[in-house]
């Protein structure tokens, strides 16, 4: 019994030690945790639980018998956010460059079955070179195996990746599927193919942080939800945003204790829409004034910024947001707004994550890039997003809802619950002078004629009553009393239930 015990500890001994001293060393000088150092941040104080800290390779190409490392470069178990279980897999840069072997594949494998089995999300801190070179084909069959396993999760269970170093070939495509992925600032880098392939094939010098960092994924290819600053500031962020999520698509979002008073008035609001209409203001201000506390957790905050989409709480309970942003773009939507918006009301829609949709929005960007990268497509997306979710939806028109857009930012008409205006609104196919332009083109010489025409237009059609007269506006609201009409009407939907026509599953234009 006693050698026993002693084998245990040095068994576990040698699976703390990963890749061995050196490489930890190596993993702090780059700035980066450990893999270990990591879950123990990311989860409550003495919550881990590992499996399979014995498992190692099983391959005996290129000598790699003498070269076992227990654990075999994942850290895999569950444990505890905020008291909530969660799934979490930590891949070890030191044993393999994380690389993925086959048994590396089936560690991962178990802990994705155990958290769609018990309804818990999996958090996966990637730090990987890809697939284990010296294992070939088995590596590949363990990837697709983790494929496999993040498509059936998807919209079961919460999957958020933090990508944690350099991330290449097979280790950015599970990423690619899970709710979220966030990246830390400097060190970590995600590509299908790494800066001297990129050479080798088109001949492009590039910069693997120019190629897939930070910067880029967030900014450029959309690919990355947020960026942090360190290992530590994103593991917390992981930890501020898993407080929003609901455990699983069974469960309700948690209910957190708040302090906010449900019938706070902010009288700054009747006066953000500056009387110029096309003068912008900052939605985010009116976000933070309707939250809990103001508490925010923006989404992809660098990329498409005409469109914003975050987390809040109202009394105590998960919402999701989706507001058009003036200061950008004046609020239009395009291809990236459009998908950026999309893919957040389905996550929201696939958790049962009421929506406030805040709308304020001159029309869809006219142009050839826009035409030609496919914002009919783009564009049916989020209006397809919208029109399938059963969540609870309330929608507050601030100011412009033109066009199509109208439409498609969870009017009435695509089953919003309770759509408000504020007396600001203005509601109509676009603005007055698009209008006169096109109704009497043959007349825009007599500038008389045009400035009495557009203030006609502006007159019937700049105010929330003429969609309100048609019930597609329940109700008028004023700005400062926003927090409380939108609170009332999340509670009264509470047990809300409808659905959607039985089928195999819908074809969102993809
Ligand atoms: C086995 C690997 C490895 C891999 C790195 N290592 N990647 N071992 N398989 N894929 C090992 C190295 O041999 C080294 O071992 C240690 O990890 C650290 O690697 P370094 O190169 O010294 O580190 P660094 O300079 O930081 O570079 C990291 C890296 C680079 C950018 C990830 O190692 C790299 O480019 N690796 C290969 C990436 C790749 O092409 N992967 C295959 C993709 S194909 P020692 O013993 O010296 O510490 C793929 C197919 C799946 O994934 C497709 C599914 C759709």
């Amino acid at each position: 019994m006693d050698s026993i015990s002693h084998q245990l500890e040095q068994r576990r001994t040698a699976a703390r030690a990963g890749g061995g001293q050196h490489r930890s060393d190596n993993q702090h000088k780059r700035g980066k945790l450990t893999a270990r150092e990591r879950v123990e941040l990311l989860l409550d104080e003495g919550s881990f639980e590992e499996f399979d800290m014995f498992v190692s390779h099983r391959c005996t190409d290129f000598s790699m018998q003498d070269k076992r490392v227990p654990g075999d470069g994942v850290v895999t178990g569950w444990g505890t956010i905020n008291g909530r279980q969660m799934y979490v897999f930590s891949q070890d840069f030191t044993v393999f460059g994380g690389s993925l072997s086959e048994t590396h594949a089936q560690k991962i494998c178990k802990i994705m079955d155990m958290a769609v089995q018990n309804g818990a999300p999996i958090i996966g801190l990637n730090d990987s070179g890809g697939a284990r070179i010296q294992e070939g084909v088995a590596s590949l069959a363990g990837y697709a195996e983790v494929f496999q396993r993040n498509i059936m999760a998807s919209g079961v269970v919460p999957q958020i990746s933090v990508i944690m170093g350099p991330c290449a070939g097979g280790a950015v495509y599970s990423p690619a599927m899970t709710d979220f992925i966030f990246m830390v600032r400097d060190t970590s880098y995600m590509f299908v193919t790494g800066p001297d392939v990129v050479k080798t094939v088109t001949n492009e010098v590039i910069s693997a942080e120019e190629l897939g960092g930070a910067k880029t994924h967030t900014s450029k290819s959309s690919v990355a939800d947020g960026a942090f600053e360190n290992d530590i500031v994103a593991l917390t962020e992981v930890r501020r945003l898993m407080d929003f999520l609901p455990l699983c698509n069974r469960e309700k979002s948690p209910f957190r204790p708040f302090f906010d008073d449900v019938d706070r008035v902010e009288m700054s609001l009747d006066t953000i829409v500056p009387a110029n209409p096309n003068l912008p203001y900052d939605m985010k201000e009116v976000i933070i004034k309707l939250a809990d506390e103001g508490d925010v957790f923006e989404l992809q905050a660098e990329f498409a910024r005409n469109i914003i989409t975050a987390f809040i709480r109202l009394e105590g309970s998960t919402v999701g947001v989706v507001a058009n942003q003036p200061m950008v773009l004046a609020g239009c939507l395009d291809i990236d707004s459009s998908r950026k918006a999309a893919r957040f009301v389905r996550f929201c829609d696939a958790f049962e994550i009421p929506i406030v949709t805040l709308v304020d929005v001159p029309g869809f960007l006219p142009g050839t890039t826009q035409e030609y990268g496919g914002i009919i497509k783009h564009g049916a997306k989020l209006l397809f997003a919208y029109g399938e979710a059963t969540v609870p939806k309330v929608t507050v028109i601030t100011r412009k809802a033109y066009g199509g857009a109208y439409d498609v930012m969870a009017s009435k008409h695509l089953r919003g619950d309770f759509n408000y205006a504020w007396p600001s609104a203005q509601i109509a196919v676009m603005g007055a002078k698009g209008a006169v332009e096109i109704l009497y083109r043959s007349e825009l010489d007599d500038e008389a004629f045009v400035a009495a025409r557009t203030d006609e237009y502006e007159e019937r059609f700049a105010n929330p009553f003429i969609a309100a007269e048609r019930g597609f506006i329940d109700e008028v609201i004023l700005p400062h009393s926003t927090r409380q009409r939108v609170c009332r009407a999340l509670s009264s939907l509470r047990n809300k239930k409808i659905s959607n026509p039985s089928k195999k599953h819908d074809n969102i234009p993809l």
